[in-house]
């Protein structure tokens, strides 16, 4: 019914120590960081720089003094941190690790949008591709999306791609009028209120964490609806010793190590995202051996959506 993970790797442990130490030595021969968002593989954090949500992993690109940012995550994350760091070298391990949600949106029809909405300020989720990021006017994550939404002057306010995330926002700055785009993450869409019910009953003491990805039903069984970095903080806070984890099964990971006290449960079935659970230690190994896949974004395209993820890190 539930998934309880203790995070062990699933790899023969010494291939995975020899790998491990290969990318450890090549790291520092490239002056390399590794960067891996929070739903990762296990044996993929264990060797990252940083691990975090996808706000820690853009603020810790913009600041690198690296000279090769190794991004373990999906695509648009390792835009994100081109489009911060255009002389770097940005590898992304595999480059078919993209997002369905952010393809849920493409320039052309966010510029249409526009138009229907000419009064509106446009803040994009930062699981946007970078020519969305350039169409738009404000970037923001998950951790951050209510105080951008907030700070942003317009009273009227597009925001794209997760229409989840633009119910959850609208729910929280009442005094403006959001007009959501109709994406949807299919991961965090197929938890279903059922499921986290079901934990519920078996562990009636854990409270409830839910990504704001999440449906509406799902947020309404919440008791903290929080960034995956955030859960973790919310978790530590907490009296609570056991958690219902509604967002990606991944997450368990970081849970477990941060909090080797508390119990974490991910809803009944299956929650995995294929494309994150893409990059695996030797295709890192083989990105720094090869200093390939790079993720370029053209310099047009990205100095236009540097301003919209400029005036995000202002924010936060
Ligand atoms: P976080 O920024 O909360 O890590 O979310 C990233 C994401 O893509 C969730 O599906």
């Amino acid at each position: 019914m539930s998934n309880e993970v203790g995070g062990s790797s699933r790899e023969p442990q010494t291939f995975n120590e020899e790998l491990k130490k290969r990318i450890l030595d090549l790291k520092e021969r490239r002056r390399a960081v590794i960067l891996a968002h929070n739903y990762q593989n296990p044996e993929v954090q264990d060797i990252a720089d940083f691990v975090g949500d996808s706000l820690g992993l853009a603020q810790r690109a913009a600041e690198t003094d690296a000279e090769v940012v190794v991004f373990c995550g999906v695509h648009f994350m390792a835009e994100t941190a081109y489009i911060l760091n255009p002389e770097k070298v940005v590898l992304l391990p595999d480059l078919e690790a993209g997002c369905p949600l952010a393809d849920m949106a493409d320039a052309a029809s966010v510029l249409e949008f526009r138009l229907r909405h000419p009064r509106a300020a446009v803040v994009a989720y930062v699981n946007t591709t970078a020519e969305v990021k350039a169409v738009s006017d404000f970037c923001c994550t998950s951790s951050n999306a209510v105080k951008v939404v907030r700070a942003v002057e317009a009273e009227e306010i597009i925001f794209l791609p997760d229409r989840n995330l633009a119910r959850y926002v609208a729910s929280q700055v009442r005094e403006k009028r959001i007009i959501p785009w109709a994406g949807y993450c299919p991961i965090h869409q197929e938890i279903t209120a059922q499921q986290v019910r079901e934990v519920m009953e078996a562990h009636p003491q854990a409270e409830v964490i839910a990504h704001p990805e999440c449906t509406e039903e799902v947020i309404a069984l919440a008791h903290h609806v929080k960034s995956t970095s955030g859960m973790v903080e919310a978790a530590r806070n907490s009296r609570a010793r056991e958690f219902v984890v509604a967002t990606e099964e991944g997450m368990l990971y970081p849970l477990c190590r941060a909090l080797p006290e508390k119990r974490f449960y991910s809803p009944s079935g299956e929650h995995i995202c294929a494309d994150m659970k893409k990059i695996t230690l030797p295709k890192i190994l083989r990105a720094l051996e090869t200093m390939e896949p790079r993720v370029v974004v053209p310099q047009e395209v990205r100095e236009r959506a540097f301003r919209a993820v400029k005036r995000m890190l202002q924010l936060v």
